[in-house]
């Protein structure tokens, strides 16, 4: 395994008041050879029976009843990927001196794909299909899967089940599962406008996210302090916007290339580009956009929200919102709504006015609700479904019945708004335990890991209408430097709540099991930081 140092939980004591956890004798024992599954399948069986991997016997193949085959670039790659998880060093070493297959050894991978659709070309959506079932014995070992997506998560489950012997050689027992995810919607949050995140980042964090098996990318991508997506349709935007015009900016095809990568690991992309709130940086391009704050009588030359009474704001979002439509696939779009501040809309004689001829007293919500209203209203003519933070639902705005609430407030409970959300017949997210951007000293992960999104009071219907959630990792103290051992393992936490059973809350096994992942993310090059004391066969050396 590659972790030696193993806490056997017989003696763990978890002393949750103080975050720590750890043997009661202190003393490290012997590793068991034992799979460490992140996260836990639903099904799950194996027996003593094990079988050796040998780079050059070993190969991952279409079974012959797939209906894909080597035309399927997706699968193609992934068998690369996986193939070089499991052997990387031993592939680099180039070693000959076992062509040979034993009789003890696993030759292959069948995967098969038993729908007549593969979706080998397509995205996936919400209502992808990701179960898949998996059973290794000899001489072959089957995934079957009804379209890629779901053999893309049993390829992952399969290179975790490998372990290393004493001699570095790879061994596999013999096993049967079945698996699924709880929720449909499994998300990570990256903010790419507080501070500007390099492509690679971004790229290196979809791949832990699918070693995690999450499956959206939500990429809050413009906020206040920059706007780095580059506009076809209004240039100006990310020139005057961005932290810098060239080097701080997501081009077309940076974008592209974030939605191949994301799709070929089975994620979906879901870009939010909020208003009317948190637009500062759309103002440095935008004329006109964002509403004149007054001091007395005078503007005082700073700006708020988006302006909410002119015909102008209006026929922007529209074409803004057009070009968005075209390039992200995704049926959602995250709209934000989240945060904003009526000082700016309170000082100025205009919209006081505005207020006025709509008979809205001073209630400036329903301005704020006036202005979501239009804007849903212009998102939709792009065919497009909406995601919303949950002030909108708050407000009272009129949602289309297939809107998604997101709840982040603290204040009132979380477990309040979830229950009112699905109460009134909408599709709830949960993200208010899991904003990753909070830190604090010890072991923050265990209450990331015990927060369940179908823990509030509600009927079983109220339940269904849970769709899952997203660690969010905020930008403000985050950039390229920090933000992977920030957001793993902790986000791995998440991954578990949100795809294996409600049942599977026992800290101790998971504090195990998620050491082992933990190294194992360190082992594929990714800087994931640590639960606790202790150590990798393969530690981290370097980018
Ligand atoms: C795997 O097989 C080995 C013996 O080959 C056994 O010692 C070990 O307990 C097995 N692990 C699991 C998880 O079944
Ligand atoms: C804004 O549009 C509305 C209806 O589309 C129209 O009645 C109104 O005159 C317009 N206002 C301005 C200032 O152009
Ligand atoms: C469920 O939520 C309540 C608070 O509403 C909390 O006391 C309890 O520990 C939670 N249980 C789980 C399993 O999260």
């Amino acid at each position: 395994m590659y972790c030696m140092l193993k806490l056997a939980s017989l003696f763990v004591a978890i002393a949750v008041s103080h975050g720590w956890l750890f043997s009661d004798s202190g003393k490290k024992l012997n590793v068991l050879e034992e799979i460490s599954l992140w996260p836990l399948p639903q099904k799950f069986q194996s027996s003593a029976v094990s079988f050796q991997l040998n780079a050059n016997s070993f190969q991952i193949v279409h079974a012959k009843e797939s209906s894909a085959g080597p035309s399927c670039s997706l699968l193609q790659d992934a068998f690369r990927r996986y193939f070089e998880y499991i052997f990387g060093e031993e592939v680099r070493k180039q070693d000959k001196s076992r062509k040979k297959a034993f009789n003890s050894d696993l030759v292959e991978l069948q995967v098969w794909i038993s729908s007549a659709d593969p979706e080998c070309e397509g995205y996936p959506n919400l209502q992808s299909d990701e179960s898949y079932e998996l059973s290794v014995d000899q001489p072959s070992a089957v995934l079957k899967a009804p379209n890629v997506w779901g053999a893309l998560r049993g390829l992952e489950t399969f290179s975790q089940l490998i372990y290393e012997d004493d001699y570095g050689a790879n061994n596999i027992n013999k096993t049967v599962i079945s698996d699924f995810p709880r929720f449909a919607h499994r998300g990570v949050l990256l903010d790419t406008s507080r501070h500007y995140l390099p492509l690679k980042v971004i790229l290196s964090n979809l791949e832990a996210m699918a070693i995690n098996k999450f499956n959206v990318f939500h990429w809050h991508i413009v906020d206040d302090s920059s706007f780095p997506f580059l506009s076809r349709t209004f240039p100006e935007l990310s020139q005057k916007g961005a932290y810098h015009p060239f080097t701080h900016v997501y081009t077309p095809s940076d974008v592209k290339k974030v939605i191949e990568f994301a799709r070929m690991r089975g994620i979906r992309v879901i870009p939010e580009f909020d208003t009317p709130g948190h637009t500062q940086s759309w103002g440095n391009g935008q004329k006109d956009l964002l509403t004149p704050c007054y001091s007395g009588s005078t503007p005082s030359g700073t700006f708020g929200p988006v302006n909410p009474i002119l015909n102008s704001t209006y026929e922007f979002m529209a074409q803004f919102f057009k070009e968005i439509s075209t390039v992200f696939p995704d049926a959602y779009v995250h709209l934000g709504g989240d945060e904003v501040d009526f000082s700016c809309w309170k000082s100025n004689p205009d919209i006081q006015r505005f207020m006025e001829q709509q008979s809205f007293g001073t209630d400036y919500s329903k301005l704020e609700s006036f202005y979501i209203q239009r804007l849903l209203d212009i998102v939709t003519t792009t065919k497009k479904g909406y995601m919303v933070w949950q002030e909108v639902f708050d407000n009272g705005v009129k949602l289309k019945a297939d809107t998604q609430i997101h709840v982040w407030k603290e204040r009132p409970q979380y477990q309040d708004e979830m229950a009112r959300v699905t109460a009134a017949g909408f599709n709830a997210l949960l993200s208010t335990p899991w904003y990753l951007n909070r830190i604090s000293y010890g072991q923050d992960w265990m209450n990331i890991y015990k927060a369940d999104p179908q823990n509030f009071t509600g009927t079983d219907e109220q339940k269904k209408l849970v769709i899952g959630g997203e660690a969010c990792l905020w930008g403000e103290y985050v950039d390229a430097t920090n933000l992977t051992p920030r957001l793993w393992p902790r986000a791995s936490a998440v991954a578990e709540r949100l795809w294996s059973d409600a049942k599977v809350t026992d800290l101790g096994n998971a504090y195990e099991r998620l050491a082992q992942h933990r190294c194992r993310m360190v082992k594929r090059g990714i800087p994931a930081e640590p639960l606790f004391v202790g150590h990798c066969r393969h530690e981290y050396n370097g980018p």
